[in-house]
């Protein structure tokens, strides 16, 4: 039977399982979560410093670009230089496209400021392809220090704000995963703490459990030791009485039937020896010969009943008792009331047997145990069952210590226990004792027989 604590058990180890594994599934997912987007985090960062770093550069290439333009004396290389600073333009454009999708959304504005800024640089060079040399000799100055110049500061000065917020960006990016590990690490420090308080748990009612199924096995192994020995004890005292029985029969034999016998004999002799005597003498010894076979036929007679009287089977129960009870009143000079009441004829006969043996046993216990000055029998048939009470006014009995004794009782209860039925005694040293014994007459059985 699964008890309640199982219940328990299976629940808590269970639980426990699901825990370990919710622990151990969870730390792993969420430490390669963190540890792939630190990398995700670190590598746009690289890469978009890179990229900013590399604007200020290209940006002083296409300066020098324009100054060299502007220095050289040629009036054919201006489509070529021209060509190269488009070529560093697509360039950049490019760049900034790379860094629009690299930098967060709050970056967003700085760089459209950027990508104006470099606009606008473009559309301040544009025209400087249309000069012609006179033009470029005596304007070419003003213009790198008034246009150029400041423009390319400003640029400078937006990607250094871009860089810079680049780094903000990481660092608020690392506090946060940071956070989020943190997070995460005290969720898993509580359900840790959960998953031991609740192996604590589990550990104690297992202990409890496993005690106590230990001391209930050890107390089953007691007492079936005690009931070996029990059994052994009843055993030898089976023998013993088997043993008591057929002593006290062979006796009998020997005494009552065997004297008797040998004297009818030796009469039956002398009989013959005296066959020419006087008829008185003849006669006496005839006489003599007489008692000795009727005494010899009702030993016999006693002996039988003793073992099992007839009339059981023949005139049923409750004449068996009231034979007994005389018998009983005979030997033991106690007078004995004995009341039969319903209906006893067609009782089965291991129940019919069963009461006998108890009525006996109970009359032999009054006889050598209770010094009583009366005993009372009383059976009564019902239609379903049996019922005897044996009562005495003698000296009682403490009837747990007795337990321990002869066979009597314990043959009682195993009788009545076979027969399905119970005996309870009641007995107060000093105040008699009561032997009540019932049995339900099985259905089937009280017609047939
Ligand atoms: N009617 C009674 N009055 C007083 N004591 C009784 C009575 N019936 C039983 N006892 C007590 O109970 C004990 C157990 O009885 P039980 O019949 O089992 O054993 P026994 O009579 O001693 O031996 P046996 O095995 O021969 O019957 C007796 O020894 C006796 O002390
Ligand atoms: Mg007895």
């Amino acid at each position: 039977m699964i008890t309640r604590s199982w219940w328990v058990l299976y629940g808590g180890f269970g639980s426990l399982v699901v825990l370990i594994a919710v622990l151990g599934v969870g730390s792993m997912r969420r430490s390669r979560t963190i540890h792939n987007e630190t990398l995700a985090a670190h590598e746009a960062y690289m890469k978009a410093d890179l990229l900013v770093r590399e604007l200020p550069a290209d940006l002083h290439l296409s300066g020098i670009l324009i100054r060299d333009y502007l220095l050289d004396p040629s009036p054919f290389l201006g489509p070529d230089y021209r060509t190269r600073l488009k070529r560093q333009e697509a360039n950049i454009q490019q760049k900034l496209e790379v860094l629009r999708m690299l930098l967060p959304g709050e970056q967003a504005a700085t760089l459209a400021r950027l990508k104006a800024e470099f606009d606008a640089y473009w559309g301040t060079l544009d025209p400087v392809f249309e000069w012609s040399l006179e033009q470029k000799a005596w304007m070419s100055r003003s213009f790198l220090r008034e246009e150029v110049l400041p423009r390319r500061n400003t640029i400078i000065g937006l990607a250094s704000e871009i860089s810079r917020i680049s780094s903000e960006n990481l660092a608020r990016e690392q506090r946060r995963l940071k956070a989020s590990q943190e997070e995460f690490q005290a969720f898993i420090r509580r359900l840790l703490g959960w998953t031991v308080l609740l192996g604590l748990v589990v550990a104690a009612v297992s202990i409890t459990r496993v005690t106590q199924l230990e001391k209930r096995s050890s107390e089953q192994r007691e007492r079936a030791e005690r009931a070996e020995v029990e059994m052994r004890r009843l055993s030898h005292s089976l023998v013993r009485a088997q043993e008591a029985e057929r002593k006290a029969i062979s006796r009998e034999l020997h005494d009552a039937l065997g004297q008797k016998l040998s004297f009818a004999g030796m009469e039956l002799s002398r009989l013959a020896a005296v066959r020419n005597a006087p008829e008185e003498e003849f006669e006496r010894r005839l006489g003599e010969v007489q008692r000795l076979i009727t005494e010899t036929v009702r030993a016999v007679r006693d002996l039988s009943m003793s073992l099992r009287p007839a009339m059981l089977d023949e005139l049923g129960l409750g004449s068996a008792v009231k034979w007994q009870a005389r018998e009983f009143e005979r030997r033991s000079g106690i007078e004995v009331d004995v009341q039969i009441d319903g209906e006893l004829e067609g009782l089965p006969e291991g129940l019919r047997t069963g009461i006998y043996r108890v009525v006996q046993e109970g009359l032999t216990n009054c006889a050598r145990h209770s010094s009583a000055k009366h005993v009372r029998v009383s059976l009564y048939g019902g239609k379903e069952l049996v019922r005897l009470t044996i009562q005495d006014d003698g000296a009682g009995f403490d009837v747990g210590a007795a337990s321990q004794g002869g066979l009597g009782l314990v043959g009682i209860r195993e009788r009545m226990a076979e027969l399905g039925g119970t005996v309870r005694f009641v007995s107060t040293p000093g105040k008699g004792t009561i032997l009540e014994a019932e049995a339900a007459i099985p259905a089937a059985e009280a017609v047939s027989t």
